[in-house]
Formats: C-alpha cells, structure tokens, sequence
C-alpha cells in the first residue's frame, strides 16, 4: 500500500502570472509554498504586487497564468466556495468587512451561509470570538468599538470558517502600540497557517520566522526573517527600511 503521506501544503503558488484589464502586469511567474501551520511575512517594496498576489488565493482575481492550490484544491471557478472557506482574507480596513448591527451577526454571516444553524453556529462564533478576546463584545454594533478591536472582530469572521490559512493585510497599520501588541499575542496563540502582508517589519520578525520578498511581480527571496532583515543590501534594494534604531539582530526570536 501507499505511505502515508505528509499534508497538502496549505499554499501552493505556481507560476503565477497576472495583468490588469488595462495590460499592466503585475506579476510574472510568482512560486511560494507554504507549509500547514507556518506563518510567512509577505514583504515588498509598494507597486510589487503583493495585493494582487492575495486577491488570487481565494479567487477574486483570475489567474492569468500558473495556478494557485490551497490544501491540494485548485483555486478556480467550479470550487470558489469552498475555497473561500479554507482562505480567511483580513483586508486592510475593517470596516470593509463588518456590515451587520452586532458582531455576532457579522462573526456568523460566514458559518450561516455556509449551513450552519442553531447551538452549532453560536459555539462556532463564540469560540472565533474568544480566540480574538472579544467574547464579551459579541452583542455590541461593531461601530462602537475601537479600530483594534474592529480588526480583531474582522479577523473573527474569517477564524469562525476554519480556515485552512489566515491571510491579513498589512495587520499592525493604524493600530496604537497596545492594540498592535495584543493583536500579536492573538496571532501567535492560533493554531493556523499564516501569511502576513506587512510593512512593519519588526512586526514580521516577531510573528514570522520566514519571510518573503515580492519585488516586481517576482519572489526576490525567501529566507529566515531575520537573515533577510540583516542583509542591508537586499533591504535596500527593495526599499525596505527598517526603524530608526531597530536592530534585528538584537532580537531573540521565539518560533512558536
Ligand atoms: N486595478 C488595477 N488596474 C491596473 N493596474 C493595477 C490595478 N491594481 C493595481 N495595479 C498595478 O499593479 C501593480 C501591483 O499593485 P499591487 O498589487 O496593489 O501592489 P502592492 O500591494 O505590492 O503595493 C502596481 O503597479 C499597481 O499600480
Ligand atoms: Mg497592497
């Protein structure tokens, strides 16, 4: 009989090629896998692509060229609803993603369109609720709430699909330090593949132990996080800087 066999990785990229409606290509023949329960900081100078890159994994954007699978499912038409159950996009702005009168609502919007009823759907929501600290909020109109906790909500309504791998958007941008450090200790605590879209580098150094490079519609690198970070040379020429006084070699980093 067969070995068993290892998992499918939760991303397989491959030779992905893609130009706008107008001709602008943005990418070029993008490679990246990513292994079940890694978490990898997708880095890039802006204009690399690293948007049109995301918008491919769960089907928005159409691939040109090359092919995207997420846990062995090929990302095309036929099976768009079950991709988009195993790929959890935490855009930008959250308020692009919560639209219901209360965050419970908005947390189960996913589940229920995708059956779920009942006790089923309100334990399903209180646990993606709790995994982000906002059980307590459930009953709130998600506008009250402060920009933290709305992108922790926002990240709640794509935990409460299970997803197979969690894909956010630039996660620390406009957050004050406190709200940036606990929505770290959140991401650090979850049991799921991650890929980070960030600038804040020292972000991607504490919560990815790998990190990419998009630089043009290609992948420039693919290293350990801080080795690329130490490497003044690639950082410059891809136009990623890191803060004044930031020193990643300085930092002990905790993998798991
Ligand atoms: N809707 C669009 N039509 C044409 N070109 C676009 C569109 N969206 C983005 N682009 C171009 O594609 C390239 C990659 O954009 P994007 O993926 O947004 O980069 P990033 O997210 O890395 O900043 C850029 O040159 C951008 O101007
Ligand atoms: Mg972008």
């Amino acid at each position: 009989m067969s070995q068993p066999t290892a998992p499918a990785p939760s991303l397989e990229v491959s030779g992905l090629a893609y130009a706008y409606p107008d001709g602008h290509q943005a990418l070029f023949g993008v490679d990246l896998t990513v292994a079940r329960g890694e978490r990898v900081a997708l880095l890039g100078p802006n204009g690399a692509g690293k948007t049109t890159l995301v918008l491919h994994l769960n089907g928005i954007l159409d691939a040109g060229a090359g092919t995207v699978r997420v846990a062995g499912l090929p990302v095309d038409k036929r099976n768009l609803a079950e991709i988009r159950r195993r790929v959890g996009i935490v855009f930008q702005d959250p308020d692009d993603q919560l639209f219901m009168p209360t965050v419970r609502e908005d947390v189960a919007f996913g589940p229920a369109a995708s059956g779920l009823r009942g006790a089923e759907l309100e334990a399903r929501v209180t646990e993606a609720l709790e995994q982000v600290g906002m059980a307590e909020y459930a009953n709130r109109p998600p506008h009250h709430l402060s920009f933290g906790q709305r992108r922790r909500v926002a990240v709640a309504t794509v935990l409460a699909m299970r997803p197979e791998i969690l894909v956010l958007d630039e996660p620390s941008s406009n957050l004050d330090p406190a709200s940036r450090r606990e929505l770290a200790d959140i991401l650090r605590s979850l049991d799921v593949t991650v890929l980070m879209v960030t600038h804040d580098l020292p972000y991607a150094l504490e919560l990815c132990p790998r990190a990419v490079i998009l630089s043009e519609g290609v992948i420039t690198a693919d290293d350990r996080t801080q080795d690329l970070l130490c490497d003044e040379k690639l950082m410059r020429a891809h136009r990623l800087e890191l803060p004044f006084g930031f020193d990643p070699r300085s930092v002990t980093v905790n993998m798991r």
